[in-house]
């Protein structure tokens, strides 16, 4: 299955995100932005104002991963700013098929996050609803963490519902995922692969996403 790279910025230099994300932009297929409130996660990054002026100096779309509490508020505008992608997470979100409605009709692809100890059985009426499921291979909050092997039953899970149904639904992890990890996540049936430290804490971050492009496609 062809591989989507996607380095995510958190472990970038944050003061200068658009060179950073030029670093990457010949390699990468998109820029995962994760949005955190120091609510739903015990971090704080950035918002709304970031990811309208990003999107101006990014070559690619931007993924933006909301871990923020109230994402039914919030979700539809960062796709009118331009977001190619916003996700919501399962455990915050109150009314999700109305917000992922409203996502879509923003002109964005819809996406649904679900934590590691989040099962996905009372979701899976949504898969419909949606253009990507995020199964996070972490506790979010922040980069640099250690893959949770025990998350991979459900990726395997998620592959045979989305193949059963016929849907075009990308399946996306994100957490841990490097060189030693991405084979594990694309022998599971992830199509999307999220890596913040195992890019931008790589001397030659362009090289360490064709690296991890190899390394789940082989
Ligand atoms: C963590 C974020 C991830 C994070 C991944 O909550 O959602 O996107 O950047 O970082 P790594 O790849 O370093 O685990
Ligand atoms: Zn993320």
């Amino acid at each position: 299955m062809a591989a989507k790279i996607f380095p995510s910025i958190l472990s970038a230099d944050f003061a200068r995100l658009a060179e950073e994300v030029a670093l990457i932009s010949d390699d990468a297929d998109w820029v995962h932005v994760d949005v955190m409130d120091n609510h739903f996660v015990p971090n704080l990054t950035l918002g709304l104002p970031v990811v309208e002026s990003l999107v101006k100096h990014s070559a690619l779309p931007l993924d933006c991963h909301l871990m923020i509490e109230d994402p039914d508020r919030w979700a539809p505008a960062y796709a009118e700013v331009g977001a190619g992608s916003v996700t919501i997470h399962a455990e915050a979100a109150k009314a999700p098929i109305r917000t992922l409605r409203a996502i879509r009709a923003a002109g964005a692809r819809a996406g649904l996050g679900i934590n590691p100890a989040t099962p996905l059985e009372p979701y899976e009426e949504l898969l419909g609803e949606i253009d990507m499921l995020l199964l996070m291979t972490v506790e979010p909050g922040f980069g640099g963490q250690k893959f949770l092997d025990l998350v991979l039953p459900k990726v395997r899970r998620a592959r045979q519902l989305i193949k059963s149904r016929d849907l075009a639904v990308w399946l996306q992890v994100d957490g841990g995922v490097s060189a030693e990890t991405i084979e594990r996540c694309a022998e599971a049936g992830a199509d999307v692969f999220v890596a913040g430290n195992a890019v931008y804490g790589a001397d030659d971050p362009a090289e360490a996403v064709r690296l991890l492009r190899a390394k789940a496609e082989a």
